[in-house]
């Protein structure tokens, strides 16, 4: 195929309505000219950090309506705009693999290109990370405060799966799936650069996993354990057998 003829019209004109709309013209033209890519995996590399930044934007965005809708306990449009974040987080994580099929050394070939960048930089990385205390505050007061429970009550003495529950189990689940993305990031950094290396930044890489378990929300992961410690205590510390009784 003659390339020069493909390169000339993968972009379009940008004149009809489709492009317009869409501003097809500068979303196209936010890669490197086809000819400046230094090898074929890095148009590759570019679209799916722009594509991860353009998914933190929108989850970004969704998290500031869903504030809003905890603050009026909406709980059906928090359920639903959560389902939103759950997503665009899923296909944050599952278009990292993408990434699998660049070899070790082409990315040394374009990690030459980046300067001292990092993903630490990321904008949308930056702000989702703010995020989380003012959600989480949201809910305390509107859903919990406001109704004499707490997350003890919800999830354990007082549990009846109230609205409460669901948009505890809806953060949990945004949580969850922030922290699968962190996972899966180091993951692919072993597999591409290896976990003993360092960053362009000159820090230690492997220092990214404890990012892997940190959570946005750590009393409703803690609950989980307090009830294993109280239900548990009916037994003791180590069970019998079920043989013994
Ligand atoms: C082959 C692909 C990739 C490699 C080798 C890689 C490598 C790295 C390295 C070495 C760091 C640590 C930087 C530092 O300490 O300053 C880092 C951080 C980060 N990267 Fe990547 N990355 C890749 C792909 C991606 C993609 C696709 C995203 C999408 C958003 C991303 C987002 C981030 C973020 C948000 C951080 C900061 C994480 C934190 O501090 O918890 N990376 N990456």
């Amino acid at each position: 195929m003659d390339r020069a003829h493909f390169y000339a019209t993968m972009n379009g004109e940008g004149t009809l309505d489709y492009e317009r709309y869409l501003n097809t013209k500068a979303l196209l033209s936010c890669q490197k000219e086809f000819t400046e890519f230094c090898n074929g995996d890095e148009l590759q590399f570019q679209i799916v950090h722009q594509v991860e930044e353009l998914w933190m934007k929108l989850i970004g965005y969704t998290l500031l309506d869903i504030d809003d809708y905890l603050q009026q306990e909406n709980t059906n449009r928090v359920v639903t705009l959560f389902r939103r974040v759950h997503t665009a987080l899923q296909l944050m994580v599952s278009q990292l693999a993408l990434l699998e099929t660049m070899s070790p050394r082409e990315y040394q070939e374009i990690r030459l290109k980046l300067g001292n960048g990092s993903g630490q930089e990321s904008p949308g990385y930056r702000t989702l990370l703010k995020m989380s205390a003012p959600l989480w505050q949201s809910f305390k007061t509107h859903y919990l405060d406001a109704h004499g429970l707490t997350i003890e009550k919800i999830y354990n003495t007082e549990y009846n799966h109230g609205d409460a529950y669901v948009v505890a189990e809806a953060m949990a689940e945004f949580d969850e799936l922030f922290q699968r993305f962190r996972y899966c990031h180091v993951q692919l950094i072993q597999r591409t650069i290896g976990l003993h290396s360092k960053s362009l930044k000159g820090r230690p890489v492997d220092r990214l996993k404890e990012g892997g378990w940190a959570t946005f929300f750590p009393e409703l992961w803690e609950i989980r354990s307090q009830m294993t410690d109280t239900w548990g205590s009916q037994y003791g510390v180590v069970r019998d057998s079920l043989s013994a009784h």
